[in-house]
């Protein structure tokens, strides 16, 4: 694809990224991604913000035809998705400084082979002037690497994001016009790859509040020209209280797991609780990744497998944890054989989250009314709590 046009002077570049099923090994891409770079054009200076993943260097080399100069290349973040091509295109542009904050200087001399001289490190709120065209830098460590930062275009006044209000989504559309469809893929992308840092997520949207933004150009997905509505969503998912919903990952064998967790649901949603299963068989994280971003309750339901839970469930906990969701409560329901340590290993692994457990149940064999009841027990309690804390 040939570059775009956004405003006078700036121009996207990049690439779309229509095949990959899976970013860093881990998360599944079912919209693919796309890769941005942005072309800044001012009255003496011209500026590149970022390159793309290396393997798609070549669409990037391909749109800088005929671009005769660039002054500045800025690594808005390390990560080898927007850093990866910077090499080669210094081997173009051989001039051309690399502009990063203090921590990403060392990062990409780790990373790749850039030359020590070539760096221009700026601090927070140092302005480069392009000519009639300026642009802030502002720090935002930890928003997702510790090296990170954004780029405020003044004059356009336009914010070059980086990952943040970023979606994984190839699509023709440079503008998020498809509201819906983009709101959807920016909640997958908050949740697997910011919510781990929402605190500083917080920190970092008051930090943006004094600046006025017409237009948001994250390095992955559409562009928000209606920016209120993208920073008011990603605020909510930081800021909103856990909502009247139980997060449900499960596993069954047998389908002792499975009829214990089709009761709770039952049980549950008579008590006026939503509940959003996943049985982890077919999940897609990513999917369980956005129900966790407004969970109140987290209930793993597994088989007991050599004494412990089922490794898939293992899988989804340890994610969970990873992820850190604002979630209250947590429980674990399943099923087991003669014995096991299935509850002590799940409470075990989930010290990220800061909840409190509700007392976990397993049934001896295949359950019986008195598990069922159990389960009513739990479910009970789960509603209660929900009240208490207003989720409800
Ligand atoms: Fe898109 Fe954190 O790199």
């Amino acid at each position: 694809m040939k570059a775009r046009k956004i405003e006078d002077g700036i121009f996207w570049m990049g690439a779309i990224d229509w095949e990959t099923r899976l970013f860093d090994s881990l998360i599944p891409l079912p919209d693919g991604t796309s890769y941005n770079a942005y072309l800044i054009q001012g009255s003496e200076k011209t500026m590149l913000i970022d390159t793309v993943e290396p393997t798609m260097i070549d669409e990037l080399m391909s749109q800088l035809e005929g671009v005769e100069t660039i002054d500045y290349i800025v690594s808005l973040h390390a990560e080898q998705d927007h850093s990866g091509g910077i090499p080669q295109v210094l081997l173009r542009y051989p001039d051309a400084k690399v502009i990063v904050s203090p921590k990403a200087k060392g990062m990409l001399l780790d990373l790749m082979t850039i030359p020590e001289n070539a760096f221009m490190v700026v601090n927070d709120g140092d302005i480069v002037s392009l000519g009639d065209k300026t642009v802030e830098f502002i720090h935002m460590p930890w928003v997702h690497w510790p090296e990170t930062m954004v780029a405020y275009l003044k004059e356009n006044k336009m914010l070059f994001s980086c990952d943040l209000f970023g979606s994984h989504l190839a699509t023709t559309d440079l503008y998020a016009s498809d509201e819906g469809r983009v709101y959807e893929a920016c909640k997958r992308y908050y949740a697997e790859i910011m919510m781990p840092f929402r605190t500083i997520v917080k920190k970092n949207l008051e930090k943006l509040k004094p600046y006025s933004i017409n237009t948001i150009a994250p390095s992955h997905g559409p562009i928000h020209s209606n920016p209120a509505a993208i920073v008011a969503a990603h605020d909510q998912w930081v800021n909103s209280p856990s909502k009247n919903l139980v997060v449900l990952p499960y596993i069954s064998m047998h389908s002792s797991t499975q009829k214990m967790v089709h009761h709770l649901i039952a049980s549950l949603v008579e008590k006026g609780v939503r509940v959003e299963p996943f049985n982890m068989t077919v999940t897609d994280i990513g999917k369980l990744a956005i129900a966790l971003v407004d969970a109140g309750t987290i209930v793993i339901g597994t088989p007991t497998v050599l004494a412990g839970p089922h490794p898939n469930i293992v899988y989804a906990t340890c994610l969970a944890n990873a992820l850190r969701p604002k979630a209250k409560f947590a429980s674990i329901i399943g099923s087991y054989g003669w014995g096991g340590k299935t509850v002590d290993i799940l409470a075990g692994m989930i010290p990220n989250l800061k909840v409190e457990l509700i007392e976990p149940y397993l049934a001896k064999g295949r359950p019986l009314a008195s598990d069922f009841k159990a389960l009513d027990g739990m479910a009970e309690t789960i509603a209660l709590k929900h009240k208490e804390n207003g989720f409800i």
